[in-house]
């Protein structure tokens, strides 16, 4: 029985996974943080987050412009999930005409998803802030106009390399 316990714990230590959660969380304040939580997809995405960083045990925090309306979204998700009569999530000043604003919420955390619209305009600003703090970044987005200039580009520079 103790053999068969000691087997799982090795298992779930060995997963990349598990690994990965455990460096990061000892560096940043944050697990994950959900910039523009206060949209359409932002507000599913933080509801999802708030059931899931209990299974998962994560800190995780919401972004944005409008602190009045992430706060109504967070009072949303108190309302309607067991386990936050005590817990409060944090909300962090972010806006995309402000660099500055960007580049501390991203140092903060180790992940960052990206909820806000349109990318076209914003897109890399998330995108580079991440990269300046080797911040994991995840994106959601459905917009063609961005995906096409993304590919253009990937496109142009592949071709850059063959002519070289
Ligand atoms: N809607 C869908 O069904 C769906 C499905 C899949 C993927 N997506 C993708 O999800 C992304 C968001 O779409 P959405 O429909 O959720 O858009 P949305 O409801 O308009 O939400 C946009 C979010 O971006 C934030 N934002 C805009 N300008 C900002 C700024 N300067 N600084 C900080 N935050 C700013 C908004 O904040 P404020 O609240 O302060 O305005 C809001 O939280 C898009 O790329 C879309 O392609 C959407």
């Amino acid at each position: 029985m103790e053999g068969k316990i000691l087997d799982q714990e090795t298992t779930a230590e060995q997963n990349p996974a598990n690994i990965q959660i455990a460096n990061t969380r000892s560096k940043r304040k944050y697990d994950i943080i959900i910039i523009g939580a206060s949209g359409y997809t932002g507000r599913h995405v933080t509801m999802d987050m708030g059931r899931l960083s209990q299974t998962y045990n994560l800190t995780w925090a919401v972004a944005g412009r409008n602190i009045k309306k992430l706060q109504n979204i967070l009072n949303e998700l108190y309302k309607t999930l067991d386990g936050y009569e005590d817990k409060k999530i944090d909300i962090i000043y972010a806006n995309l005409y402000d660099f500055e604003t960007i580049m501390k919420m991203t140092q903060t955390t180790s992940v960052v998803i990206n909820c806000t619209t349109p990318y076209y305009i914003f897109g890399e600003v998330v995108v580079k802030s991440c990269v300046l703090t080797s911040t994991h970044y995840v994106d959601v987005t459905g917009e063609p106009l961005y995906l096409w200039r993304k590919w253009h580009i990937n496109m142009m520079n592949r071709l850059k390399r063959t002519i070289q």
